[in-house]
């Protein structure tokens, strides 16, 4: 059964084709990260807008690079939320549609359980079960992956998500949206002792993150600096990249620890981390254990990682019913198995 995945949760168009005996036949994706740019962060009524005019011609388009037509599909997935209501009715609503169209069967997904399964799309893929971190710029979890369709959520962020502070802070410090990559880099010029900014909430029993104090703290930090000079923006990115690393880490650490688990997978943009991948992989191999970073292209939004979590619930008898529904907020915890 060849499966269409749609994703639009927020500001990336993505569609894929995946099946049993060939795999992912084909992904496409369209970021729209640079309409996003000059307001600073995603507008949702123009990412609505945009999914409208970008899914049609990318089904088209993955549909050519799998060499397939529309009647060869058995199936379309679609994400049915977490994310931006205008957004998610855009994939809902094509895919619904057009699976009605076809006559196949259509399966609503959650976002975050298939960023968490995206990992098994991999050559290197983890066995089940184990610790997964989700950090981008809308998600900030760990979730114990114990079986397919069994996740539990340790840990969320009280507020901002972690590349959401990276982008903030990059923002602050005069670099363009989306600046996280830019401010690691800058980091790596600076001295990640030069201002001691806190580790928040690790005082604290528990798993949580909040990264609001932090990042105000560099803002107080950047205002009391005034003139600030191109080193010492250095050393504000090298410091807030440490204290960002340091708390993720010891996070991880009390999450291995408390379930028992060996292997951690790491998913999301920040996860292109290079300071988070060596500070990670040094924890894991001092813990006798595995670390896994799949490819990006499987970490960030995309449409693989739908048609794959489609493909395992369609597989397994699961569809939804004609109507088109979103869901904006959504716990993992809701989920039916997969069996
Ligand atoms: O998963 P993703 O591509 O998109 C969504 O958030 O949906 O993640 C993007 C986030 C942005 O906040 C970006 O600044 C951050 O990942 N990011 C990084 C790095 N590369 C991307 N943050 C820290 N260090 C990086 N090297
Ligand atoms: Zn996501």
């Amino acid at each position: 059964m060849k499966i269409l995945g749609i994703e639009s949760s927020c500001d990336e168009t993505g569609v894929a084709i995946y099946c049993a005996e060939g795999g992912l036949l084909a992904h496409e994706i369209y970021s729209q990260v640079k309409d996003h740019a000059k307001f600073g962060g995603v507008v949702p009524e123009l990412a609505s807008r945009d999914h409208i005019r970008k899914t049609l011609p990318l089904i088209k388009k993955t549909l050519t690079v799998a060499r397939l037509d529309l009647a060869d599909l058995g199936g379309i997935a679609y994400t049915m939320g977490p994310g931006l209501a205008g957004a998610l009715l855009v994939g809902a609503s094509l895919g619904r549609a057009l699976a009605f169209a076809l006559n196949i069967p259509a399966i609503g997904i959650h976002h975050l359980e298939a960023h968490l399964l995206a990992p098994l799309l991999s050559q290197q893929k983890p066995a089940l079960p184990f610790l997964a971190l989700l950090v981008s710029g809308g998600h900030t979890q760990l979730i114990e992956v114990k079986a397919l369709g069994d996740y539990q959520l340790l840990a969320t962020t009280l507020d901002d998500a972690v590349g959401e502070a990276f982008d903030k802070t990059a923002k602050l410090l005069g670099l363009p949206y989306p600046g996280g990559a830019a401010l690691a880099e800058l980091a790596l010029a600076g001295d990640p002792q030069a201002f001691q900014f806190a580790r928040p909430m690790i005082q604290k029993a528990g798993l949580n993150f909040s990264f609001s104090g932090l990042k105000t703290q560099v803002m107080q930090t950047v205002k009391f600096l005034g003139q600030i000079t191109q080193q010492q923006k250095a050393d504000v990115a090298a410091s807030f990249e440490t204290a960002v690393v340091e708390t993720l880490v010891l996070k991880c650490r009390r999450a291995l620890k408390q379930t028992n688990l060996k292997r951690l997978v790491v998913a999301g943009g920040v996860a292109a981390n290079k300071n988070l991948r060596k500070q990670l992989t040094n924890l894991l191999s001092n813990l006798n254990g595995e670390v896994y970073f799949p490819e990006l292209e499987f970490c960030t939004d995309n449409g693989a990682m739908i048609a794959y979590t489609g493909f395992l619930r369609l597989s397994a008898g699961q569809r939804d019913g004609l109507q088109i529904q979103v869901k904006p907020r959504w716990s993992l915890s809701d989920l039916k198995p997969i069996q």
